[in-house]
C-alpha cells in the first residue's frame, strides 16, 4: 500500500527515494515537469548536469516510474523540444509506449526576444503509456479538451518554472480519472497539487528535494483547498 502520509502532500525527498516507499503498480498517473538542464536559477537544484549525467539520471528515474506505474497507464510530462527525441528512445526502451505530442505555447514570448536565433515560444507535452496497450482518456463527451495550449506561465509563485495551471487541470483532468492517486517526482511550486484540487476526486504524491519549493507547493495547497471549501483548514 501507498504510505499514508505521502499522500496530498509534498514531500521534501529525493524523488528516487520518494518512489522507493511506493509499491509497484500503485500509481494511475505520473504527470511531471522534469529539470530541462538548461541552466535555470533554481533555489538549490543545479540545472547544469553533463548530457551524460543528465540522461543516466533520467534514465534511472523513468525506470522506478515505470515500476510504480499501473500498466497501461499514462506518464505525461513537460520537456524542451530539443529532449523530445532522447526521452522517446529513452522511454520506449525501457517500456514505455509513445502516444501523442502535445504543445504548450507562452504567447509572452516574442519573436526577437532571443535575436538571431528561433524564438523559444513553445514547449512540448509528452504523453506515454506503460506498455503496448493504453487506457483511454478521459474526455468522453468532450470537444474542449486539444493538444495545444496557448497560455502564459501561471503568476505568483517564486519558482523559476511554473507551468500554466489551465493546461495543467485539462492534463490531470484528460489523463486520469476519479478515485486516481497521482505522482508528481518534480512538484516545484505545486501545480500538480493545485490541478489535482481543482479536478477533485483524486489524491496526489509530490516530490521535491529543495525545503523553499516543498514549502511553496504545501502553501499553495492549503491556499486552494481553503478557496475551494471556503472554509479554514
Ligand atoms: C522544472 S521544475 C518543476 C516545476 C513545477 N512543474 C511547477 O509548476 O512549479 C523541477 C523541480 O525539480 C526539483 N528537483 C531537482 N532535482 C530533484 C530530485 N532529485 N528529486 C526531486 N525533485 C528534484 C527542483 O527543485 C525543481 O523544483
Amino acid at each position: 500500500m501507498i504510505p499514508s502520509n505521502l499522500l496530498n502532500i509534498t514531500t521534501q525527498i529525493d524523488c528516487l527515494e520518494g518512489m522507493s516507499y511506493l509499491p509497484d503498480e500503485s500509481i494511475d498517473l505520473c504527470l511531471s515537469d522534469p529539470p530541462y538542464n538548461i541552466g535555470l536559477k533554481y533555489k538549490d537544484y543545479d540545472d547544469k548536469l553533463t548530457e551524460k549525467e543528465y540522461w543516466l539520471w533520467m534514465r534511472n528515474i523513468f525506470i522506478q516510474v515505470h515500476r510504480v506505474l499501473k500498466d497501461k497507464y499514462h506518464l505525461t510530462f513537460t520537456c524542451a523540444q530539443k529532449q523530445i527525441w532522447p526521452f522517446r528512445d529513452m522511454l520506449e526502451d525501457i517500456g514505455f509506449k509513445f502516444r501523442h505530442l502535445g504543445v504548450w505555447h507562452n504567447p509572452k514570448r516574442k519573436a526577437g526576444s532571443w535575436p538571431g536565433i528561433w524564438p523559444y515560444s513553445w514547449e512540448a507535452v509528452m504523453d506515454f503509456t506503460k506498455g503496448k496497450k493504453y487506457r483511454k482518456l478521459n474526455n468522453g463527451n468532450s470537444v474542449g479538451y486539444m493538444d495545444v495550449w496557448v497560455e502564459e506561465e501561471c503568476k505568483g509563485y517564486d519558482h523559476p518554472a511554473k507551468r500554466p495551471i489551465e493546461m495543467w487541470c485539462d492534463l490531470v483532468k484528460v489523463c486520469s480519472f476519479p478515485g486516481d492517486t497521482v505522482l508528481d517526482i518534480f512538484m516545484g511550486s505545486g501545480s500538480t497539487a493545485e490541478a489535482v484540487l481543482r479536478n477533485g476526486d483524486r489524491d496526489y504524491i509530490g516530490f521535491d528535494i529543495d525545503e523553499y519549493y516543498v514549502g511553496m507547493s504545501n502553501d499553495r495547497h492549503a491556499a486552494i483547498k481553503k478557496e475551494i471549501d471556503n472554509v479554514d483548514i
